[in-house]
């Protein structure tokens, strides 16, 4: 089984977490594009999405399914989204994609977060991936210093723009050993718009596919 074959059948084994006439949040990447496909034989099932980025607007859209404003929808019973890396507490990074702070805005307003993946995303310590940070474009350098000063190593994803006007700093270096600590700590600096870490609201299932099949990982 390939990645992409791995991706697949954990975005297939989010269908069960459904919650019939009820609207769901839907993330944003490679993973969640092959469940908003698999969603399509179930739309009958469900009145809407609420979507995290305009991709996956896009992609909802063209098979049928309503998309529903945040504002509009209340809580929602579940979100489906993937992860660039998740520790076994099921705090992950997100953000590779550039859509984090929507994907934060839609799981924080989610009761159940199912992130699906294959289980490369797996590691005992977050921060090989670069960790995302969106930024109000006057306060690029102002971060990007900040994050020196935290022991990170910052890069501006160039030619890159969010959906809501922000920059996108990818800050390599970090271990991150207390993601609790450190999600808040980069939150906080004037001018992050949000950071890529999800901690504080991480996973509630992690669906990893691999070539066994598809492990329901739950948070130690
Ligand atoms: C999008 O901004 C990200 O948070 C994605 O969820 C993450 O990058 C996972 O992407 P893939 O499913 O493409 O690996």
């Amino acid at each position: 089984m390939d990645q992409n074959q791995a991706k697949k059948a954990a975005a297939e084994a989010a269908l069960k977490y459904l919650v019939p006439g009820e609207l769901l949040g839907v993330g944003t990447g490679s993973t969640v594009n092959y469940f908003i496909d698999a969603l399509a034989a179930h739309k009958q099932d469900i009145p809407g999405a609420v979507s995290s980025s305009n991709a996956s607007t896009e992609r909802l859209k063209k098979i049928g399914i309503p998309v529903v404003e945040l504002n509009e929808a209340g809580t929602l019973s579940i979100y489906v989204d993937g992860a660039d890396e998740a520790d076994k507490h099921l705090r992950l990074v997100k953000g590779g994609g550039g859509a984090l702070t929507r994907e934060k805005i839609v799981a924080a307003a989610s009761r159940k977060f199912i992130c699906i993946a294959d289980e490369s995303k797996l590691v005992p310590v977050l921060g090989a991936f670069p960790l995302p940070v969106e930024v109000i474009p006057m306060a690029r350098s102002y971060v990007a210093r900040e994050l020196v000063r935290l022991g990170g190593n910052p890069k501006l994803r160039e030619g890159f723009v969010t959906d809501n006007g922000g920059l996108i700093l990818d800050v390599s270096g970090l271990s991150i050993i207390d993601p609790l600590k450190m999600e808040t700590e980069i939150g906080l600096l004037a001018g992050v718009i949000s950071v890529g870490l999800f901690a504080h609201r991480g996973a509630d299932v992690l669906l990893l596919g691999g070539p066994n099949g598809v492990r329901e990982v739950l948070p130690e």
